[in-house]
């Protein structure tokens, strides 16, 4: 298909069984970030597919992962089940899970990262240089570069 034909084709709908609302998934985009996105409130937490909040039962179509995603989220389309923060919709997809009536407020995201290295300038202050895996909703801006970097100081 020339890339004129795909910029005209349909994008992929998901429906959400309980309350019959769609939305559209752009293509190569994670569920869970297209209904937010389109402030569809929908449960989560790490966002990095090691939580199991973003949970969804598959009432109709599939759902696939990329290879970085971890294997559990991989698994889960075996048993009919999805990570939203992890799938991608193969064509028009249904779920069966519950929305959340608003915007969760304050909510914390805890992310995996592995620790790349610690440096202590001072004593009263760290640098902690993270590697998030691929997969991660968050990555650092600078594209040629995959840490994070914190900087804790004592206060
Ligand atoms: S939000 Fe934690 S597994 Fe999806």
């Amino acid at each position: 298909m020339s890339s004129a034909a795909m910029s005209l084709a349909r994008l992929p709908l998901v429906t959400l069984s309980r309350t019959g609302k769609s939305f559209p998934v752009n293509q190569g985009e994670v569920i869970l970030d297209a209904a937010l996105r389109q402030e569809i409130w929908l449960p989560h937490a790490c966002r990095g597919g090691t939580c199991g909040s973003c949970k969804a039962t598959i009432v109709a179509g599939s759902v696939t992962y990329d290879e970085g995603a971890p294997l559990r989220t991989r698994q889960a389309a075996l048993r009919s089940e999805a990570y939203l923060c992890c799938a991608k919709a193969v064509g028009d997809v249904t779920f069966d899970v519950a929305e959340l009536p608003a915007r969760p407020i304050g909510a914390m995201y805890r992310r995996p990262a592995r620790i790349a290295s610690i440096a202590k300038p001072s004593r009263d202050v760290a640098i902690v240089t993270l590697k998030p895996p691929p997969n991660a909703a968050i990555q650092p801006s600078n594209e040629s570069s995959a840490l994070l970097t914190l900087c804790i100081c004592r206060i």
